[in-house]
């Protein structure tokens, strides 16, 4: 079959494009592979599962499991492909400190691979999965793109070190990367693990009848936003002739932990409670997303309402067939 190869022009053929999605079996990398199948689209998943489930994939996917960093299975993955979703990496500010160099070697090192190889095989742009922890300490709300950059975690300097190099493949080569820099994403096959993010930890307590940690008085509060939206930025912004450079994708709401735990315990139809807990060292206080620009450059427009959002997540994690004993990194 005729796959066409070009990224940059707006969808005008209606031939199918082939995408490499580097952590696609992951929690986001999953639903930007749902979409592409949905649109008619190849995607090539390369995936070395260390967090990420093959379950989460449907079985027409070209899969390939292997790591960002051998630089054989990255040109084999990327032979064919007009444009590349990155996300695969080792994720969040725990790990990194567990882990520092682990941390770096994938989430530096593998994304110059990718970057290698996209500009050996003639690929314009790579859509890159940055995060919100390349700020470090907040300063102004709401989050501006030119907000200070002064990561305090070595996840949050691997993620910025990975955006430069995206855009110095743009100036030195023409490439027109895109950095997406993701505030909290939940949804849809985002699985509770030790290192992680708080919808996932407060379901699984809620479903085992436990009361909610809440860290200090709650009062804290973040910008949440849907799987589904992220993976639509994702593909609107790489099939738009006007990405180029970085953007924060958000909700552009905030809400606070106290009635984040409100909301959920609503959409799971139960009641656990609540227990309260000193405050965590190093957590930000208040997070909220400036999205204009990512409005402007690609029409991003997230739809999904918390509240929906929420119900629709606790519907799946009750039949998810992976059982919490299942999962990796969830001691
Ligand atoms: N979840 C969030 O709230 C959030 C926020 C900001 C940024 N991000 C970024 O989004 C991306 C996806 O995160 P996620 O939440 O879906 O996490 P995830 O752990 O579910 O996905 C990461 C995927 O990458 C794979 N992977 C890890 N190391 C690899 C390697 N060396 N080679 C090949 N594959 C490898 C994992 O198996 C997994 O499938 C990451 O780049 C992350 O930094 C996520």
């Amino acid at each position: 079959m005729a796959v066409k190869t070009s990224n940059i022009e707006p969808r005008t053929s209606n031939l199918p494009l082939r995408a490499l999605v580097t952590g696609g079996a992951g929690f986001i990398g999953s639903n930007i592979v749902k979409c592409l199948l949905e649109q008619g689209d190849q995607p090539v998943v390369l995936d070395d599962l260390s967090s990420g489930y093959k379950e989460n994939l449907l079985q027409e996917v070209m899969f390939i499991q292997g790591d960002v960093r051998d630089r054989e299975t990255v040109e084999k993955a990327i032979d064919g492909c007009g444009v590349v979703f990155h996300l695969a990496a080792s994720v969040g500010n725990k790990r990194s400190i567990d882990d520092p160099l682990t941390d770096a070697g994938i989430n530096v090192l593998g994304t110059l691979n990718i970057l290698e190889s996209a500009r050996k095989h003639g690929i314009n742009r790579i859509v890159f999965s940055s995060s919100a922890g390349i700020f470090g300490e907040l300063k102004t709300l709401p989050i501006a793109e030119d907000h200070p950059q002064d990561p305090d975690s070595p996840y949050g300097t691997s993620k910025l070190a990975a955006e430069k190099m995206c855009l110095v493949y743009n100036k030195l080569y023409g490439m027109h990367n895109v950095c997406l820099r993701y505030f909290n994403v939940y949804g849809l096959n985002q699985r509770y693990d030790a290192y992680g993010n708080v919808i996932p930890i407060f379901a699984n307590r809620i479903l085992k009848g436990e009361p909610l940690t809440i860290y200090g008085d709650g009062g804290q509060t973040r910008d949440f936003v849907n799987v589904a939206d992220v993976a639509a930025a994702n593909i609107a912004a790489a099939f738009s002739p006007n990405a180029c450079g970085v953007f924060n994708i958000g909700s552009g709401t905030r809400v606070t932990i106290n009635e984040l735990a409100r909301l959920i315990q609503e959409a799971a139809g139960a009641e656990v409670g609540k227990e309260l807990a000193s405050p965590r060292p190093g957590d930000v206080r208040d997070s909220l997303a400036d999205i204009s620009v990512a409005q402007k450059a690609f029409g991003f427009a997230p739809k999904t309402d918390l509240k929906v959002g929420l119900a629709e997540y606790m519907d799946w994690i009750k039949q998810d067939t992976i059982t919490i004993h299942q999962l990796r990194n969830s001691k």
